[in-house]
């Protein structure tokens, strides 16, 4: 469970008192995990054109922020793309498909960044199955910059309440290209119900939180030593972490107060949704994820243009026993039989979060 912000005021506002020192002033001052979030500053600035394409694709939306590629060069233009699989969400993911999408949504930043520099990008992707490398990639000259090339830096996954205003009809029909909008009052109802009875399964189902709660770095060292995963950092969260309240334990234990109103406020976050989208897909190949995350991740640039946030609600459609209730909910409501829902998020107004942790692009390449 992400704290946010406001989490951390609801936890303070429970009894958490921290000494307003000027040391701890300036301590909790210097609190931004830089190192983590140099490869958003660092993006562009390589003469090879794969790595000014690369450095950009890995700031691509993925689950649970894993990062899972991997990249060979090969020869002058081109790149093998493997997937890391020390990487992988063995229990809210056990088959993968979170994670092709999320390689998806890295292929498709990569084909719109190297557009900024006319280049085109040629994606073969191997046959089904993907046991070994994912794609072979070649950039070469002549390509128009795309237009949503200027979004890339400004995307966001934004896991905060929306503001309470509709998401307005020319962009509900604009994003239809993308996937099926949903703005009915009773259908958004239902939907947010959905994804937090999803959500507390996940919750309350030990060894999916887990997964999550081991992939949690507390504060700036943490987040700066592994820069992915779930990151619980700035003044707030770490003011928390000095209180002894925001802890591995704590996140793990239903009883404590930091679970109990990280519940409420997700909760409240899930009930200031005015619309949703969904992808989906008529089959569920590896092909078929990787399109989906090459959709999503074009889509979330459209909603960067059109001043819209949007932030992806995965529970219901993860795959293991105890969520089978709700992922059977899901596709009743957002498929047509056969079809698989690949992504649903939230969709609405909401404001800018900060960017999230990155390796640093040379400790992503096998070779470089
Ligand atoms: C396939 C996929 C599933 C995701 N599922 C969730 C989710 O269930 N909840 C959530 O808060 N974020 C989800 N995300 C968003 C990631 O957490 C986010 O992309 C990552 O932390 C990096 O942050 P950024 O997108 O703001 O750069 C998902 C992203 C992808 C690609």
């Amino acid at each position: 469970m992400t704290m946010t912000r406001r989490k951390t005021l609801a936890v303070i506002g429970g009894g958490v008192v921290f000494a307003a020192s000027a040391s701890a002033g300036t301590f909790l001052a210097t609190r931004t995990p830089q190192a983590a979030h140099a490869p958003w500053a660092d993006a562009g600035g390589y003469d090879d054109d794969r790595l000014f394409a690369l450095s950009y694709a890995l700031l691509a939306p993925n689950p649970h922020n894993r990062q899972p590629w991997l990249v060979e060069l090969s020869g002058k233009d081109s790149f093998r793309l493997h997937r890391d699989q020390t990487r992988d969400l063995p229990h809210t993911d056990p088959h993968h498909r979170q994670i092709f999408v999320g390689l998806g949504c890295f292929l498709e930043l990569l084909k719109v960044a190297a557009t900024l520099r006319q280049k085109t990008t040629a994606i073969n992707l191997f046959p089904e199955g993907f046991d070994g490398p994912i794609a072979d990639v070649t950039i070469t000259e002549g390509a128009r910059p795309d237009t949503l090339a200027p979004f890339i830096l400004d995307r966001r996954s934004c896991k905060e309440p929306f503001e309470d205003r509709p998401v307005p009809s020319e962009n509900s029909e604009a994003l239809s290209a993308y996937g099926a909008v949903i703005t009915a009052d009773a259908a958004v109802k239902r939907l947010r119900k959905l994804t937090l009875d999803a959500w507390l399964t996940e919750m309350h189902t030990h060894r999916a939180l887990k997964e999550s709660v081991d992939l949690m770095r507390f504060g700036k060292s943490e987040i700066n030593a592994n820069p992915d995963g779930i990151d619980l950092g700035g003044p707030f969260l770490e003011t928390l972490m000095l209180a002894g309240v925001l802890t591995r334990d704590s996140q793990l234990d239903p009883e404590s107060t930091g679970f109990q109103e990280g519940v409420k406020i997700y909760r409240e976050m899930l009930s200031a949704t005015p619309a949703y989208i969904a992808l989906t897909t008529n089959g569920n190949s590896r092909h078929d994820q990787v399109a989906a995350g090459r959709r999503w991740l074009r889509l979330n640039l459209e909603t960067t243009r059109l001043g819209l946030a949007l932030h992806p609600v995965s529970q219901a459609l993860q795959e293991y026993e105890e969520m089978a209730p709700h992922y059977a909910e899901a596709h009743r409501i957002l498929a047509k039989p056969g079809e698989t829902v690949q992504m649903l998020g939230r969709l609405g107004f909401g404001p800018h979060p900060s960017r999230t942790p990155r390796w640093p692009l040379e400790t992503r390449i096998m070779n470089g």
